[in-house]
Order: C-alpha cells, then sequence, then structure tokens
C-alpha cells in the first residue's frame, strides 16, 4: 500500500487487486500510532476493550461515552489508517432511529470515518439509514460478541445458510465491508468469492480479503486465555515483567536514578 490514507474506496480496490487488507484494534494514541506507523490498513476501536482494557468477561458494559473517549484517542493518532469504531451494545440493536442517532454521534464526536454493527439481516434497514446518512458501515457477522449469551458462549458459527444470508444483505443495504467473526474457512471463503465487497477474518481462515485480530493478543500481551485463531507474533508480556523487574531493582538498589538522570 502507498501512504495515502486509506478509505473506502481504497479497501474496496484493494479486493479488486487481490491486496490483503490489515485490520488491528486500537484504544489508545499510543498503539494507534505505532500501529498506524507500521502500516496497518483499519484501526478498530473494538468493544473488546471491554476485555482487553477493562477486564470484563464481556463487551456488553462497555459504554457509549467509553467508545468514544476512546475513539477520539485513536483518532488523534492516525494519519494513514481508516479508524472505524464499533457501536456498542445495545446501541446497534435499537431500531433504525435510535441506531442513526448514536452512529452519528460517534462519528461527529470521535471523527471516525466508519462505524461497526453487530448483524447482518435483520440490520438490513439500520444499515440502509446508516449509508443513506453518509456513514460508512462495517457489518459483524458470524459469532457476534453483544449476542454471547443468546449465542450460548465464544463458539464456531457453523450455520453458512445464515452467515451468507446475513453477510448478503450487508452488501445490498450498502455496508463497505463485511466482518467474520469464527467461521470456518470454506464458509468465509464462499462468502468472500459471493461478495463484491471485502471481508475481513477473525478465526474465518486465510482465504477473506483482509484479517483483523486482537493486538494486545498478537503482542502477547493477553491476561487469560488466547483464542486457538491467534498467532502471537511477539511475547512483550515477558519483555514488560522483565524491563519492570530492572526497575525494581535499580530503584532498590539505588542504582536508578543516576547522574545523567539527575539534575545539577
Ligand atoms: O471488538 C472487537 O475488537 C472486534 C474484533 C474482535 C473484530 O469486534
Amino acid at each position: 500500500m502507498s501512504n495515502k490514507c486509506v478509505t473506502t474506496s481504497v479497501l474496496m480496490k484493494m479486493k479488486q487487486d487481490g491486496q490483503t487488507i490489515t485490520m488491528l484494534t486500537a484504544y489508545d494514541f499510543t498503539f494507534a500510532s505505532l500501529l498506524d506507523e507500521a502500516g496497518v490498513d483499519v484501526l478498530l476501536v473494538g468493544d473488546s476493550l471491554g476485555m482487553v482494557v477493562q477486564g470484563h468477561d464481556t463487551t456488553i458494559p462497555v459504554t457509549l461515552h467509553e467508545m468514544i473517549y476512546h475513539g477520539r484517542c485513536v483518532v488523534r493518532a492516525a494519519k494513514r489508517a481508516m479508524v472505524v469504531v464499533d457501536l456498542p451494545f445495545p446501541h446497534g440493536q435499537l431500531g433504525v432511529r435510535q441506531t442513526l442517532r448514536v452512529a452519528a454521534r460517534v462519528m461527529k464526536e470521535t471523527g471516525c470515518t466508519a462505524i461497526k454493527l453487530e448483524g447482518g439481516a435483520e440490520q438490513a434497514e439500520t444499515i440502509h439509514a446508516l449509508v443513506a446518512a453518509g456513514i460508512p458501515v462495517i457489518a459483524h457477522v458470524g459469532l457476534r460478541p453483544q449476542s454471547v449469551h443468546a449465542l450460548g458462549g465464544y463458539r464456531v458459527q457453523r450455520d453458512g445458510q445464515r452467515i451468507a444470508a446475513d453477510a448478503l444483505a450487508a452488501e445490498s443495504s450498502g455496508a463497505f465491508c463485511v466482518l467474520m467473526e469464527c467461521v470456518p474457512a470454506d464458509i468465509a471463503a464462499d462468502i468472500t468469492r459471493q461478495l463484491k465487497i471485502p471481508t475481513i477474518g477473525i478465526g474465518a481462515g486465510p482465504h477473506c480479503d483482509g484479517q483483523v485480530l486482537v493486538t494486545h493478543d498478537l503482542l502477547g500481551l493477553t491476561v487469560g486465555r488466547v483464542p486457538k485463531f491467534v498467532r502471537q507474533f511477539a511475547d512483550l508480556a515477558d519483555a514488560v515483567r522483565q524491563s519492570v523487574s530492572r526497575y525494581n531493582e535499580s530503584v532498590r538498589d539505588g542504582t536508578f536514578p543516576d547522574e545523567r538522570e539527575s539534575f545539577q
């Protein structure tokens, strides 16, 4: 990818040209700056921040105010990447008028380019209204974490017909991208072939038009269980533990701060 800013049409062109899209979660200015510099195409201010940043078991407790706060931190950092903000539970599920009001507020107050909402076929009318109002939408299908209790847990979604119907409905309602979570690779590949808009997968195999992970997972910073579909590209948790132990020792044995680190 060149240096120009990533827009919805850039992502569409990437699909047409067979260029794979990279998306990662970002919740704060520092990480967002690093990911943007490293050339990630899309920064997702995911409501996974409820688990990663806040320590909840699900994404359900995350508030609209919190999403807007984190969205603003990330938007300030992004120079090239597109920033997408999740609509938190239940704001994406409250019908056309309410969802439109909230999505417009998220865009206005964060400065993000697009929003993501969970659901496909049942969200068709809402997606259509958002797009008509100038709000680019990513539809999140397959495992929808905000419906974890209704789905009976975080498990692979195997109803290919339903997932395809959701993805196709999202596309025909005007969504510019479909995110598929925990979907068998062959189903995701089939849907990716059927859609003109790009698909981004998480636990959806290698044949999507792009991939997304929770940044803390890929960097080895996760506290607790790491899902099967994650590859850890670093062990930053260990680097943090070791650096902090060295800091503790240096403070306790009086070798930090030294003369160079002090004002005379
Ligand atoms: O909330 C989030 O971070 C997400 C990703 C896991 C895709 O939806």
